[in-house]
This record gives C-alpha cells, sequence and structure tokens, in this order.
C-alpha cells in the first residue's frame, strides 16, 4: 500500500524571495508531519537548485516541470534532464497538457521520460482527455492510448509516476467527479498491469483543480494514489491541508 503521494505544480509561478521562503515553509512543515506522506513541489527551473540546497536530506522532494529529450547541445533554451538532476531535482513532470497543447506528442514525452530515467529522475507523466474527447465518449480510448505511446521501454512500477489530469479539470475550478475519476484510474491501473510486468503497482495522481476542500474525497477514492496540485500548491495553508487530506485528516 503506497503512502499518498502529493506533488504541487509552481507551473511558471515563482520569483526568488517568495518560491524560497514558500519552499522553506513546506520543507520545515514537513518535517514536523509523521512519515505518511511524500510531498513533491515542482517549482520553475531558476529556483530548483537553490530550494533542493534548502530541502537538503529532508523529506520534502523537489521536481522539475519538463526536459529536453537529448542529454546535451544545441538546443538553445532548452535544459536536459542531467542538468535538473545535478541542479538537485529527484523527479520532472512530463507531458502536462500545457504542453501537448503546444504539440508535444507523446512520442516525444516518450524520448523525455527515457532521458530523465538515464539521468536518474523519476519522470511523472500527465495524460488526460479534453472536453471534445470526453464528450465524444473517447476519454478512455484517447488515455489509454496517450498512457501506451508516452512510456519508454524497460520500466518499472517503481521508476515512473503517472497522473491523470483530465484537460478540462485543470485550473477551472471544476474537479472530475467521483465516478470518473474512480473509473478512469481503474482503467489507467488496468492498462499498466498490461505494459509492465508490475504495473498494477505504479503510482497514479489525480489532478485537475484539487483544493483542501475536495482533496480528502479524492484521495480516499480507490485507484488514487495521491494528487498533483497546480493553483492550491502555491497557497501554503492549502497545500499542507491537502498533504493532512491524504494522512486521513490527521
Ligand atoms: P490546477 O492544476 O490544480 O490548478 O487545476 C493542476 C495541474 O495543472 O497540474
Amino acid at each position: 500500500m503506497n503512502v499518498p503521494f502529493i506533488a504541487g505544480n509552481w507551473k511558471m509561478n515563482g520569483l526568488r524571495a517568495h518560491g524560497l521562503a514558500l519552499a522553506r515553509d513546506l520543507a520545515e512543515w514537513l518535517e514536523t508531519v509523521r512519515p505518511g506522506v511524500q510531498m513533491l513541489i515542482c517549482p520553475p527551473a531558476t529556483l530548483l537548485s537553490d530550494i533542493a540546497t534548502l530541502a537538503g536530506s529532508g523529506p520534502l522532494l523537489i521536481g522539475a516541470q519538463d526536459c529536453h529529450y537529448r542529454a546535451s547541445g544545441a538546443h538553445t533554451g532548452d535544459i536536459s534532464a542531467a542538468m535538473l538532476a545535478d541542479a538537485g531535482a529527484s523527479h520532472v513532470i512530463l507531458g502536462h497538457s500545457e504542453r501537448r497543447s503546444q504539440g508535444e506528442d507523446s512520442a516525444l514525452v516518450a524520448a523525455k521520460a527515457a532521458a530523465a530515467l538515464s539521468s536518474g529522475l523519476r519522470p511523472l507523466i500527465c495524460i488526460g482527455e479534453t472536453l471534445v474527447e470526453r464528450e465524444a465518449g473517447l476519454a478512455g480510448t484517447i488515455v489509454a492510448r496517450q498512457l501506451r505511446d508516452s512510456l519508454p521501454p524497460g520500466l518499472d512500477a517503481d521508476s515512473v509516476i503517472i497522473a491523470y489530469e483530465p484537460v478540462w479539470a485543470i485550473g477551472t475550478g471544476r474537479h472530475a467527479d467521483a465516478g470518473t475519476i474512480a473509473g478512469m484510474h481503474a482503467l489507467i491501473k488496468a492498462e499498466l498491469a498490461t505494459l509492465l510486468p508490475d504495473g498494477g503497482d505504479v503510482r497514479v495522481l489525480y489532478g485537475g483543480s484539487v483544493t483542501a476542500a475536495n482533496a480528502a474525497g479524492i484521495l480516499h477514492l480507490p485507484g488514487v494514489d495521491g494528487v498533483l496540485v497546480g493553483g492550491a500548491s502555491l497557497k501554503p495553508a492549502d497545500f499542507k491541508a491537502i498533504a493532512l487530506a491524504g494522512l486521513g485528516g490527521a
């Protein structure tokens, strides 16, 4: 049984003073919470190194939001997985819908995930359908295909995390309902079981308008191993409340 995994995606938010204060507050708070929850924050790349330094060897995990699929070379403006690992990241979000909507396809996500793994980073791969796809009855087909095509070869359950993030729920204040989340997580887990030898053990997070108010209901659904939180991860009291919801409100 996995402990709940609570991940925060800061997106393109966080100037130095505010970002470091937010991370320090979370790192100190997490030390005081009994083990039973894993917490990851994914700040902008500019803050990775400083935040990784302040988190030190404590329990707060640090991740990046994207990486390039090549290890180095003539790719102006891009950042390789090895550079992120060098800056202190242990995880990297890949295939977020905000990147897929700019033309990133699952094959590219798989190539980035392979690069992440070879640099020692654990990829957190996002999949999810648009509203048009859901209304056309294609949610399951789309999500299963994204999953299959976004996974690099040679994975085991512990080396990857999946986040189911319906695009229509991201940043809209409209989270998916319990039946939708449980159904999609069951589908994703069944698909993972066919793709990896120990695929049933891969953690699957839910993301999309998770708040302090709805987190407990979502985290206790079958097949939900944690949450990927955008907006609420920038509000310390809300993000802590979400983590505590994973502990059963302790
Ligand atoms: P949100 O974003 O929590 O603000 O909806 C989630 C995400 O994009 O990962």
